[in-house]
């Protein structure tokens, strides 16, 4: 078996007390287990002065390997291109985009590094899983430097149609850069397409058997593996003690009034102003929900240097007090907005005290909330999915009730559909998203990600025929 190595821009390194992080970092930690593998990235540390260092360390059978950042070019790489140009832009939010070629060339620079200080480390037959937008040139540095080895990009967030990524100056560099890998893996058919329709029309590459793009002289698989969650796991932790104490509580505070639960990174891409201006709208249509309804969205602060995050959250509480303001009563209020990271363990519990999960982001690559309060729901009593259409999940997910994000009285609509849904209802509904789940679940995600990489061989048309 090829020994693995991943690389990411941000490494979870092992806890000091043993505990698990939770979610993805677990799944890709497990196969790295198997696999005796490497894991590379950043260290979390950004360096004022002095060479960036590499640091080690291992945790059963893998190693990590860890990098400090030159302050000047992860501020123009991470701060800049990667979540200033890159992160609105496949988020098809072209308004929020910021160009500059100090961003992009400290994007290039920073891929570079981790290029030169991964080459070294790496043995002919490893194979090599480079994830997200942050990272797409590390294939084609590595390539310059002489690597040869089977290497595979994961794409966590959507790819944008062609009229949106053409706004990007450089657009068909990047792209070029993704065709130094063997495979290219997306979330859904929609990315995959949308990817297709660029280099066909765009580039004017060729495509074979859906999977296969043929352009820049090189040809790529590309499949579609939809991120999942670990069904039993979620599932096993909602039930645990923990979670159960942490359900209670909540329940206890909202005596006898219904949940609504949000749980999002405090990001543009989420739609959480539309979605309070939704729930806002519930209340003027539906007031027979005033007083007996709750609404908790959970929102940690995240990547807070850049301006456009910042306006976010300002934006979020003024919502939220102008709703509180508009509608409270002396003994209840409409929203509770709590503006912090909690453990996987209280947010388990909370899903499963809600009636409704709402996730309506304008655009998301999957979408793990999605998947983690339906794995939570008591199987008896399960509470009901409003889920966007536009989240990458809602194409596996289409027994919630989808709706647009952008329009405030249908999503207001659906959370008074699933306030009044019969429990024979939800428990249908419930069981096919379970299924769901459980057919493609992070498992069966990474495995088939890796077999088809350790698989990829030589494309079905030769270069020649081109
Ligand atoms: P994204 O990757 O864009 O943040 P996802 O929904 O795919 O969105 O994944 C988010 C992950 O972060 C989920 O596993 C979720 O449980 C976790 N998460 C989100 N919000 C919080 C929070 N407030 N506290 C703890 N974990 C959170
Ligand atoms: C999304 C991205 C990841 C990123 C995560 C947290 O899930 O796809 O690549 O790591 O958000 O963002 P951050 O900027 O804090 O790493």
């Amino acid at each position: 078996m090829s020994r693995l190595v991943m690389v990411s821009n941000r490494v979870t390194l092992p806890r000091n007390d043993g505990q698990a992080a939770g979610g993805l970092a677990v799944a890709l930690e497990e196969a790295l287990q198997q696999h005796q593998g490497l894991w590379f990235g950043w260290s979390g540390t950004v360096l004022d002065e002095g060479e960036p260092s590499l640091h080690e360390q291992r945790r059963g059978k893998v190693r990590y390997a860890v990098l400090d950042l030159p302050r000047d070019l992860f501020e123009a790489y991470y701060n800049g291109y990667a979540n200033r140009s890159l992160w609105p832009l496949f988020h098809f939010r072209t308004d929020l985009v910021v160009y500059d070629r100090n961003f992009e060339a400290g994007y290039l620079a920073i891929n570079r590094l981790f290029g030169e200080r991964l080459a070294p480390l790496l043995n002919t037959d490893d194979l090599i899983w480079v994830h997200d937008y942050q990272l797409i040139p590390l294939g084609r540095y590595l390539r310059g430097l002489g690597c040869s080895q089977r290497m595979g990009f994961f794409l966590h967030i959507p790819f944008p149609s062609p009229s949106v990524l053409t706004t990007l100056p450089g657009h068909a560099d990047l792209v070029q850069s993704l065709f130094a890998y063997d495979l290219i893996g997306v979330q859904t058919e929609a990315d995959r397409r949308a990817l297709r329709e660029y280099v066909v029309h765009e580039i004017g590459g060729y495509c074979c058997d859906d999977e296969w793009l043929y352009a820049f002289g090189r040809s790529v698989r590309v499949e579609v593996f939809p991120v999942g969650i670990d069904v039993e796991d979620f599932a096993h932790l909602a039930g645990t003690i923990t979670a159960r104490d942490y359900e209670r509580r909540l329940r206890s505070s909202l005596v006898g009034r219904e949940l609504i639960v949000g749980v999002d990174r405090l990001d543009y891409s989420k739609g959480l102003p539309q979605r309070f201006a939704a729930f806002e709208r519930l209340l003027e249509r539906h007031p027979e929900h005033l007083g007996g309804v709750s609404f908790l969205q959970i929102a940690p602060s995240s990547r807070e240097d850049v301006p456009e995050y910042n306006d976010i959250r300002n934006t979020l509480e003024t919502l939220a007090g102008h709703i509180n303001g508009r509608f409270a009563d002396f003994d209840w209020a409409p929203i509770r907005y709590l503006n912090r990271a909690l453990s996987r363990v209280a947010l388990a519990g909370f899903y499963r005290c809600a009636r409704i999960g709402l996730v309506t982001p304008l655009r998301d690559g999957m979408n793990l909330v999605a998947k983690e309060y339906i794995a939570a729901q008591d199987p008896d009593n399960p509470g009901v999915l409003v889920l966007s259409r536009f989240a990458g999940a809602a194409e596996q997910l289409d027994a919630a009730l989808i709706v647009n994000p952008y329009d405030a009285d249908a999503v207001a609509e659906a959370i008074h559909t699933g306030l009044q849904m019969r429990v024979h209802e939800r428990r249908e509904r419930w069981n096919t998203l379970m299924a769901a789940l459980r057919d493609y679940d992070t498992r069966r995600w990474r495995e088939s990600f890796v077999e088809i990489l350790e698989a990829s061989q030589e494309s079905p048309l030769q270069e020649a025929e081109i």
